[in-house]
């Protein structure tokens, strides 16, 4: 009896021993599953990560384009003009929750009413709502200076064809600066501020502040973080005078962009004289800009005031 129990006693404590050990392996499982799920939710709900790209240049008129954080060029001194794909920089690539990357995205015909989604205006009085999002797709990469630019996914077809467009007639359209979020587009300002303290010791934080938002758009006013805007080659004035300029000056409302920052209308843009940012609007709109010869702002009124 006594052999017996102490047999069973074994068993027993055998048995426990095992269920101690899965136990164990379950709580290491389901610690080990919690790990992995906040991880990938924490990946997911990043902003946009975003690459080191050029910017600037030692001109004042200095957009410290870069669509990506942190690099050299973070600070916005020059790397002029950048047309070595050559040197594509490496950036995470981008998915977040708010900003999705997806290759499948169907483009979206342009519309012609006030609201629709290529018509948008986003300047220093026309703020993007808080919390503003826009579904992105990368942009072809042969037409991107960086690894996984981004673009509003319904007009980043156009933006391709354009580019391919260019390519055909030996032109080398190459985007520097696409899609940037309401974060990258803070550092962008903050470094521009920075650099015009420098430049104008006596100048006051507003007048700073002020002047710096006309070449680095001020957070939440920028169409880059409306997905719509891109740089091409060069930050720099003298992109006025490249083949690439005269290009886009004929054929960019083909594809249904505008050059956005006229140097005859800075008083109503807000913005400085930027050959080299160009902005979606479709094909009949910009068409019918250049015959106006408006800009955004102006066309938005007069499409208004002949409803
Ligand atoms: N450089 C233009 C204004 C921008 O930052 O969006
Ligand atoms: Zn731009």
């Amino acid at each position: 009896m006594a052999v017996l129990d102490r047999a069973t006693r074994r068993l027993i404590d055998g048995l426990k021993a095992r269920v101690k050990i899965l136990t164990a392996l379950v709580v290491v499982l389901a610690i080990a599953l919690t790990v992995m799920t906040v991880l990938y939710i924490t990946k997911d709900t990043e902003p946009e990560k975003e690459q080191t790209a050029s910017a600037g240049s030692s001109s004042v008129e200095d957009d410290v384009t870069s669509d990506f954080p942190a690099s050299s060029d973070e600070t916005g001194d020059a790397t002029s003009d950048d047309k070595s794909s050559s040197s594509k920089k490496e950036s995470s690539s981008s998915t977040s929750s708010k900003v999705s990357s997806d290759s499948t995205a169907a483009n979206a015909t342009p519309g012609d009413s006030l609201d629709s989604w290529n018509l948008k205006l986003v300047n220093p009085k026309t703020p993007l709502p808080n919390g503003f999002t826009v579904r992105t797709e990368k942009i072809k990469a042969a037409y991107a200076r960086d690894v996984g630019m981004l673009y509003d996914a319904r007009a980043v077809s156009y933006l391709n064809a354009m580019c391919a467009a260019a390519e055909k007639d030996g032109i080398n359209l190459l985007v520097i600066s696409s899609f940037r979020t309401n974060a990258r587009q803070t550092t962008l300002y903050n470094n521009q501020v920075k650099k015009q303290k420098a430049n104008h010791p006596d100048w006051s934080d507003e007048q700073v502040k002020k002047y710096a938002a006309t070449i680095s758009a001020y957070p939440g006013t920028s169409e880059h973080e409306l997905g719509l805007a891109v740089d091409f080659n060069s930050v720099e004035e003298s992109f006025e005078n490249t083949k690439q300029f005269q290009w886009l000056k004929t054929h960019a409302a083909e594809y249904g962009f505008i050059m956005r920052y006229a140097k005859e209308k800075q008083d109503i843009t807000g913005v400085i004289y930027e050959p080299w940012h160009y902005r979606y609007v479709g094909e009949k709109h910009a068409k019918k800009i250049n015959q106006l010869g408006y800009c955004l702002e102006e066309y938005i009124d007069y499409l208004k005031n002949n409803k």
